[in-house]
């Protein structure tokens, strides 16, 4: 606390007088510092925290993940070649399927054997295209269970990533999910479902350990209260075999900052008292989406949502705002946890993040829910990750929502076309966190003021997080300031830098983004970080996400 106490005063305290006069002409221009309390651990970086979800939704899968196993564009069994290459290079720890809400209307049945006599099924999201679009006999809406259970873990190995399934608590009952465990998991050899699996090419298990239960289970999965999913919950997790698989349950959560869905359903579920038995729970789902850029003028979720492209400053730290929310629903869900389970052994697993915008900037009509993709949602990917980073003993799991042609999507694919986006640049720099050692840090810059609507308003000015592997200390930031940079002192505590690099996402136009036809606009630039005795010191441009990897003696 008091060492947090001095930064936060940095300026006015004789301490700081003392260590920042030790820096001379570096130290004096600068407007902000960071200390990183390298010798204060907060715990390991989980790498699934640094995953994604992928949904039968608009282009997710078909022309997303899934090209077709006799197209011309380049693909491994019908797996787009070049998305592939680059989860590879983002180092994709676990991916999310098949929702998402479409999860509660999925029989995974559909999707196993010949992929010619598979059925072909009215999609979840069909109601949200058009009259004229639902004319049409397209993957998006009718949904032709060519990509299944097979070609999603085929995915994920190829992808160097780990499956987490999400079972269907709405429409299949806990003995459907058995079986889909079955058809996963049990031995080469053994049961009807492990040879079904044999004879699509796949005899050994797949081994999968995450499953979800359900998705949203206050909404589209179900409508439940808690305690009825609570209920529901036992009946779908209770001796599910494990085929020798620590298998990993993860209860649907709450829609953002809702804690009485929380209290209810581990009330209903530890049967009112606090224990040290985690009672089949292994994670809690929570999502969070920045979806309000109205400015407190309206709660409607279509009327209230921003545009993508479209944005003025104002709107920038409105989604700042928004995306920020997600350290306080942290917080309070980890608190509603700790009523009950008294070891804190059951983690946050945050599914669903990101912006999302209203339709219109999708790159054709079928893609639902598509968006283009700024600088300004890099920002916000980074401070969330940053986020997680700063929890790393509560966040166990989570994945930005969508992996391709959706929300926050890091691919944006069409036919031929492919480009990465400016989120994907934040999550190949941010890949150097997963498994390290998150360690304290503390950040203190001018606020960002603006005006919002005759009204003043502030959001933070940089912020970020710091993690430990070996030798290498890698700090990530957010600069959130559209126009002014901040020149920053950055400390080591308990540690002394050798060398410093930094690399930076970030444009003088906030608008900046790659489109299929233009996929290179925004790109990584590397820059120097002057090492000075114990400190560093680093510009972080207006409107960017920097790392900086410090190599320590
Ligand atoms: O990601 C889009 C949808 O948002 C998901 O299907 C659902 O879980 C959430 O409401």
């Amino acid at each position: 606390m008091e060492r947090r106490g001095f930064l936060k005063t940095a300026v006015a305290s004789a301490a700081t007088a003392l260590v920042f006069g030790r820096r001379g002409a570096l130290a004096q221009q600068a407007d902000s510092h960071i200390e990183i309390l390298v010798d204060e651990p907060i715990g390991a970086i989980a790498p699934e925290v640094y995953g994604h979800f992928t949904e039968h939704l608009g282009s997710v899968i078909y022309d997303g993940i899934y090209v077709g196993e006799g197209s011309k564009i380049a693909n491994q069994r019908g797996l787009r070649s070049a998305l592939i290459e680059k989860m590879r290079v983002i180092k994709a720890p676990v991916v999310r399927w098949p929702g998402g809400c479409f999860a509660d209307s999925y029989d995974w049945r559909d999707g196993i054997g010949p992929k010619d006599k598979r059925p072909r099924r009215t999609n979840f999201w069909t109601d949200s295209f058009s009259e004229a679009q639902r004319k049409q006999n397209i993957p998006q809406i009718y949904d032709p269970n060519e990509f299944g259970t097979d070609d999603f873990v085929r995915f994920c190995k190829l992808s160097g990533a780990e499956p987490y399934i999400a079972g269907n608590v709405r429409s299949l009952t806990p003995l459907d999910f058995d079986h889909w465990v079955e058809y996963c998991n049990s031995p080469k050899g053994t049961t009807t479902l492990a040879e079904t699996r044999a004879a699509a090419g796949e005899p050994e298990p797949y081994n999968v350990r995450y499953w979800g239960v359900g998705n949203e289970s206050w909404g589209c999965g179900g409508n439940f209260d808690p305690e009825d999913y609570a209920i529901e919950y036992k009946r779908y997790t209770t001796w599910v075999p494990s085929y020798g698989v620590n298998l990993r349950f993860v209860a649907s959560g709450p829609n953002s900052d809702e804690q009485a869905w929380t209290r209810g359903f581990f009330n209903k579920l530890f049967h009112g008292q606090p224990s040290r038995d985690p009672h089949g729970v292994w994670g809690l789902s929570v999502h969070h989406y920045a979806t309000n850029l109205s400015r407190g003028k309206s709660d409607d979720w279509n009327a209230s949502k921003g545009d993508a492209l479209k944005f003025d400053p104002i709107d920038w730290y409105e989604l700042c705002k928004e995306s920020d929310r997600i350290e306080k629903i942290i917080l309070d869900h980890w608190t509603a946890l700790g009523e009950f389970d008294l070891e804190h052994k059951i983690k946050l697993v945050v599914d669903e993040y990101g912006p999302w915008y209203r339709p219109g900037t999708e790159n054709s009509p079928e893609q639902l829910l598509g968006q283009q993709i700024t600088v300004r949602d890099a920002v916000v990917t980074g401070l969330t990750l940053d986020t997680f980073n700063r929890h790393a003993e509560k966040v166990g799991m989570a994945a930005c929502a969508q992996l391709v042609n959706c929300l926050n999507s890091l691919f944006l694919t069409h036919g031929d076309q492919f480009a990465t986006t400016p989120v994907f640049n934040v999550f190949e720099m941010y890949a150097a966190h997963q498994g390290g050692t998150a360690v304290r840090s503390e950040f203190s810059a001018p606020e960002v003021r603006y005006d919002r609507d005759a009204k003043p308003a502030s959001f933070w000015g940089l912020k970020g997080s710091a993690s430990l592997k070996g030798k290498t200390l890698t700090l990530t930031a957010v600069n959130p300031d559209v126009s002014q940079p901040r020149q920053a002192e950055i400390m080591l505590r308990g540690a002394k830098p050798v060398s410093a690099k930094a690399w930076i996402v970030g444009d003088s136009d906030i608008h900046a983004h790659n489109t299929l036809g233009q996929p290179e606009q925004v790109k990584t630039r590397t820059a120097e970080v002057s090492v000075r005795g114990g400190s560093l010191s680093f510009t972080f441009p207006a409107a960017s996400v920097v790392k900086i990897e410090v190599q320590l003696s």
